[in-house]
């Protein structure tokens, strides 16, 4: 079926006016006063929808088309008049309203608020509301932002596996993959799970980051980025952890950690940038129903310079803060939610990176300062949801790498490939990686994760 958008429409109003149109859509509402009704319709190519006039004297199906309910399936065919008096700066005048898919009583989103916890519920019917629509629109743009920046930059697009032997983070919170018979798989002598007798012939799991095989990318093309579902099984049921979610890598050669962070910065500015110009009408809905100071908030970062603090300065700030928190803070322990929220939205007011953690709470692969105390990390907070961004300057040295990954106790054997880069060719690099929910989460200000993910896999959840 030939048909028009309401975003062309909306867009290029003047040049429509007058002319007929096709559009395929769905009632948000319908509301009959005997010789006119007016309907609601929206086809998901903009936020917004058009009103739709349908006239008594016009339509010989009037009474039928009246009684058609909520969330029915239309095709109609009609007349652009512009309304420069209105809201809207148009309405359709309808020469005729075919029913595709009937509605009901039963729909279950009648013309009402719903609460997030209700709509996680119908998964698939909520991109039909407002804030679903808001939210996954401004989540395609970001991905779409993210490329933009990356290729304009000249970064080159790696896909990094999925499925992988390695652990990037060291923290075994891998999900294992197997076609083994789990209640009987075959053992060795010792009595151990054989996982060479497994598909890959060797223990295999979901990646949790794309970074490892991205640093072999960088180190041949000179700038690379990932973009790709990872997954955890951190059994942490927050509002800001999923054991599937997208991240963003990009790793810079010849680079240390201030490249990285403004790296970092110059794509966070670039995604808000991008979002406030495609996104307008999804914001001020957000703006207006889900956090008011968001579009404040994300018209100021645009240009704005980043804020930078040592991992020591805070713990120092949180320590002189005369808070109690929940954890307490000491130099050595890692930054709990409440203690980046402090650093965040009360002593910075907005992001701020903080650089230079204890080696002990990081991990292998960064970059060991002069120090020995510290690496070359950061992390960029932000109010409301915390971390979005980890990275760090790579450990590019092999003596230094190799007593690291001890100290952390990986076999070096079981990432030679990856030890085997810094003998040959080796250079100063870094990189990061950006949670996409996360950055979805901030730029939409909502605050649960598993509203931001079309369906959402938490600990204990994975319908659909
Ligand atoms: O800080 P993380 O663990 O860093 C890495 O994985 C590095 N390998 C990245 C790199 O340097 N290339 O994770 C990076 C980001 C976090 O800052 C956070 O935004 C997001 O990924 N993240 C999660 N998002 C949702 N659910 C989870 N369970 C997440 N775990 C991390
Ligand atoms: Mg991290």
């Amino acid at each position: 079926m030939e048909r028009n958008f309401i975003r062309d429409i909306l867009e290029n109003f003047e040049q429509y006016d007058g002319r007929e149109v096709v559009l395929g859509g769905w009632i948000r509402s319908l509301r009959d006063s005997k010789a006119f009704a007016f309907m609601d319709l929206n086809d998901g190519s903009s936020f917004t929808g058009v009103q739709i006039v349908l006239e008594r004297s016009r339509l010989p199906e009037y009474d039928a088309i009246v009684r058609y309910q909520v969330g029915a399936a239309v095709v109609v065919r009609g007349e652009v008049l512009l309304t420069p008096d209105a809201k809207q700066p148009l309405e359709i005048h309808a020469a005729s309203v075919q029913l595709e898919g009937t509605g009901g009583a039963d729909y279950p989103l009648q013309k009402k608020r719903h609460s997030v916890e209700f709509l996680r519920q119908i998964a698939y019917l909520r991109p039909r509301t407002n804030l679903f629509s808001a939210v996954f629109r401004v989540r395609s743009e970001t991905a779409y932002a993210v490329h933009q920046f990356f290729h304009d930059r000249g970064f080159v697009y790696v896909h990094t596996p999925i499925i992988t032997a390695s652990d990037c983070e060291g923290a075994g919170e891998t999900f294992r993959i197997t076609t083994l018979d789990v209640n009987n798989p075959p053992r060795t002598q010792q009595g151990e799970v054989d996982w060479s007798r497994d598909f890959f012939g060797i223990g295999a799991n979901l990646t949790v980051s794309g970074q490892l095989e991205g640093e072999t990318f960088a180190q041949a093309f000179g700038k690379i980025y990932t973009f790709g579902p990872t997954f955890r099984a951190e059994n942490s049921n927050t509002t800001r952890h999923a054991a599937e979610f997208w991240m963003i890598e990009p790793e810079i050669a010849f680079a240390d950690l201030s490249d990285d962070m403004a790296l970092a910065w110059d794509m966070v500015q670039y995604i808000i940038r991008h979002i406030l110009q495609r996104c307008p009408a999804e914001i001020a809905f957000l703006n207006q129903f889900v956090d008011k100071t968001l579009q404040a908030r994300l018209e100021a970062l645009a240009y704005s310079t980043f804020q930078q603090v040592t991992y020591t300065q805070a713990v120092e700030l949180l320590e002189k803060s005369e808070r109690t928190f929940q954890y307490p803070i000491a130099w050595g322990r890692d930054l709990q939610t409440e203690h980046e929220r402090y650093l965040t939205e009360e002593v910075f007011r907005g992001p701020v990176f903080v650089t230079d953690y204890p080696r002990e709470i990081k991990s292998f692969y960064m970059r060991l300062n002069d120090d020995k105390k510290t690496v070359s990390a950061m992390d960029l907070l932000v109010p409301g949801v915390g971390e979005i961004i980890g990275g760090s300057q790579r450990e590019e040295r092999l003596d230094v790498l190799l007593a690291r990954m001890q100290e952390c106790g990986l076999d070096a054997e079981d990432y030679a490939w990856y030890v085997n880069l810094r003998r040959w060719g080796s250079t100063r690099h870094a990189g990061f990686g950006l949670g996409f929910e996360r950055m979805v989460m901030y730029l939409t200000g909502v605050s649960n994760i598993r509203d931001v993910i079309p369906y959402p896999r938490t600990a204990g959840s994975a319908p659909y």
